[in-house]
């Protein structure tokens, strides 16, 4: 049995691209028998940018609600928030003596955020120790990240590494990344990558009027009704590719090539399908956005199950460095 253990950030509301890139992948990969799969909310890491605490709330209600109106099972998965384990902030602690100062200073994602961000706090530059943390305490064996965090990865190796060496025991269990690049890219309203950065994000748990808005707002050419189309530079045909059947796809390829089918009548599809295959997850979220109490209960039920793993590294790592 392979312990599978992966963070999400909450940095704001789930929209298609983090469902169809993050969540239903993490869920299928976390559903495999053979998988003992850990999934938390980084909602300390989210300090080093989001200061405000009902921002901080409302994202980890949103972020945990969309994980679970998706189809996370919290029998099969131990879903919890990273806040509710203050044990991995000792562990960071640990870990932060045994990491060389330059490696955090050269890490490419502080040196990316120092350069752009006016809020440059030690927090930052110490993120990348607080995600070894979250992996080493609950000795995962594979994480699967987005290829931005293989760095990340490749530290917390190096620290576990360090860790051991030094005490002369296999205190810390040394993981695996397991980075997949063909998770392709969602495009946004905007033809870039979907993101909630850009502004161009489809989120299909929003109102129907709201949604609908976002799927008319997909930028097209300016081609008439009865023009030809081309399907194949359409980001309406691209978003409805990844959710329709091959025969609805080709037939909305046909009516581009025919003319006669306008852009409206293709996002009119689009929203269809979207308002069709999400139907369970937009009535679970809001049900649980009604009833916020059933997710905190979810998330306290992953963080008792999770404690005891956590108590257990670390009480290995403090014996093994003499506390
Ligand atoms: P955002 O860019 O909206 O801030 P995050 O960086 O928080 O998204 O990403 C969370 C997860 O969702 C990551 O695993 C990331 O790879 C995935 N993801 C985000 N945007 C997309 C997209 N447009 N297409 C595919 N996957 C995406
Ligand atoms: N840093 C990760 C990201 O930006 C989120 C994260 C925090 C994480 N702790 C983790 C991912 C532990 C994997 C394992 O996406």
């Amino acid at each position: 049995m392979a312990r599978i253990l992966t963070g999400i950030q909450s940095s704001g509301r789930q929209h298609l691209g983090n469902i169809l890139g993050a969540i239903l992948p993490a869920i299928e990969l976390a559903n495999e028998p053979s998988n003992d799969a850990y999934l938390f909310i980084a909602d300390l890491h989210s300090l080093t940018t989001v200061k405000d605490a009902t921002a901080r709330r409302e994202n980890l209600l949103t972020t945990a609600a969309a994980w679970l109106a998706c189809g996370l099972d919290v029998n099969k998965v131990v879903f919890y928030a990273q806040s509710d384990l203050p044990e991995c902030t000792e562990l960071t602690w640990y870990l932060n003596c045994f990491t060389p100062f330059p490696m955090l200073a050269n890490a490419h994602s502080f040196k990316d955020k120092a350069a752009n961000l006016a809020d440059v706090n030690a927090g930052l530059f110490d993120y990348p120790v607080l995600m070894a943390s979250d992996i080493l305490l609950y000795d995962a064996d594979i994480v699967p990240v987005g290829k931005d965090q293989k760095q990340h990865l490749e530290m917390t190796r190096d620290m576990a590494k360090a860790l051991n060496h030094q005490t002369g025991q296999s205190v810390l269990v040394v993981p695996e990344p397991r980075i997949d690049s063909s998770v392709m890219t969602i495009p946004g309203t905007d033809g870039k990558k979907m993101s909630k950065s850009y502004g161009n994000v489809i989120d299909i748990f929003l109102p129907e009027k709201q949604l609908k808005k976002q799927v008319m707002s997909i930028n097209t050419d300016s081609k008439a009704l009865d023009e030809v189309k081309d399907p194949d530079i359409c980001t309406v045909v691209q978003l409805y590719a990844l959710l329709a059947t091959a025969e609805d796809l080709a037939e909305m390829q046909e009516n581009y090539r025919s003319g006669g089918y306008g852009y409206g009548h293709a996002k009119k599809a689009l929203l269809d399908l979207l308002l069709s295959r999400f139907a369970d997850e937009r009535k679970r979220f809001d049900h649980f956005m009604a009833n916020p109490d059933t997710v905190y209960a979810a998330l306290k039920v992953g963080a008792d199950r999770a404690r005891p793993v956590a108590k257990a590294t670390l009480a290995r790592v403090r014996e093994a460095l003499g506390y």
